[in-house]
């Protein structure tokens, strides 16, 4: 910091940098952010500070620059606060500043993609050993949406490893782990070997499972192909194209029911929007089932036959063969997608006699993905420069 002066009938710092550039600090936000041990529990990072003492229209009686790049701040009631250089660029309120350091907390930088995708591919083992492969696993499943994990053991288990790497797996009514295979009395349309269009699993859930674990374990000798689509990807082209049909989708909240037997008994439903949008309006979320999608539709007559349209058309465009990816899992592959963005399908197959086509399928939240993301992301940094690209793409 080369100099600190008070604007705004002091209620706000403005801070000029050895570069010569210059960051506004509004007197509010640097009181409530105060560090010292009375404003902040030093043992969580967590503010102590109750709202209630919190003066929005507070001033600084005085404001300084003090020793070790600090600068140094006493209130009206004599309260003093300091704060260090490099922790206040960090945060400067800035519209570049802000937006650099959003996107080193999500990592959102997308890359969209059609049926040209290679699926980028990594080795399971290395993944649960070694930081730097984890890191481009999860990086490139925020990025990419998909990586294929190549030679697992093709055994139930594998999945168990990669949520211990992660931290934990996120448990539904179908348990902590499932089967996907040919059942007698299926409870669900994907325990059959009838073909799968693409869809998004679990949308009857409020919070639907962010990223999505299946491992191959054996595979029909004929059928049982793979679908993926990026269909965040989709649905900004539905919105370039039919954008009566992307508004109808994102204000519609349609009901959604799964009800059976499973890990528990479950009655579940709820509301989503087919696709879900930011408050920008930028999709960020598809949540489309059309097994779960109730019979129950919460809208007048007249806005029926325009929902249908509207949902034709967004599937139909999903089903365009430039937006589809077709591939066949082997034993041994675990196939980790991002359930909000991707859909997915499966071509039917023949059933078989002993055996057949198994899955073994997972759920784990974005919560706890990138939780784990950004600290692998500073043990590679603190450590080697960069982990390696997954093969593919
Ligand atoms: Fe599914
Ligand atoms: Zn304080």
């Amino acid at each position: 910091m080369q100099e600190a002066e008070a604007v705004e009938g002091s209620r706000e710092l403005r801070v000029r940098w050895a570069d010569g550039s210059e960051s506004r600090f509004p007197c509010v936000w640097l009181r409530d952010n105060c560090r010292c041990p009375r404003c902040l529990l030093p043992s969580a990072q967590a503010r102590a500070l109750p709202l209630e003492q919190l003066d929005v229209d507070v001033a600084a009686r005085h404001a300084a620059l003090a020793p070790g790049d600090k600068l140094r701040v006493t209130w009206p009631d004599g309260h003093a606060s300091e704060y260090e250089g490099a922790w206040l660029r960090a945060r400067c309120f800035s519209e570049a500043a802000r937006a650099r350091v959003q996107s080193e907390l999500f990592l959102p930088e997308r890359r969209w993609w059609g049926s040209e995708l290679e699926l980028p591919r990594l080795p399971f083992d290395e993944v649960l050993r070694d930081a730097g492969s984890a890191y481009a696993w999860l990086r490139t499943l925020r990025e990419t949406g998909v990586v294929l994990l190549r030679g697992a053991p093709a055994r139930p288990g594998a999945l168990l490893a990669l949520g211990r790497r992660l931290g934990f797996l996120r448990l539904t009514f179908y348990g902590p782990t499932w089967l996907v295979q040919d059942k007698a009395d299926a409870n669900n349309v994907a325990y059959t070997s009838g073909r799968l269009p693409l869809h998004t699993d679990y949308p009857a859930l409020q919070h639907p499972p962010g990223v999505q674990l299946l491992h191959c374990i054996e595979q029909a000798a004929a059928g049982g192909e793979s679908e993926l689509v990026d269909g965040l990807h989709v649905a900004r082209r539905l919105r370039e194209r039919s954008p009566d049909a992307f508004r109808l989708l994102a204000a519609t909240a349609v009901d959604y029911a799964d009800t059976g037997t499973d890990y528990c008994d479950f009655a579940v439903h709820c509301k989503q929007r087919i696709i879900d949008v930011d408050a920008r309006g930028e999709p960020v979320r598809i949540n489309y089932n059309n097994a779960t999608r109730a019979s129950v539709l919460d809208v007048a007559p007249e806005h029926v036959r325009p929902f249908y349209a509207a949902l034709r058309a967004f599937d139909e465009l999903l089903r365009h063969p430039e937006h589809v990816v077709t591939f066949k899992l082997e034993p041994g592959d675990v196939l980790t997608f991002d359930n909000w963005r991707l859909l997915h399908g499966r071509r039917g197959y023949e059933p078989g006699r002993a055996g057949g086509r198994c899955l073994e399928g997972a759920y784990a939240d974005w919560d706890v993905v990138l939780s784990r993301l950004r600290l692998l992301r500073d043990e590679v940094r603190g450590g080697r420069a960069q982990g390696p690209a997954p093969a593919g793409q």
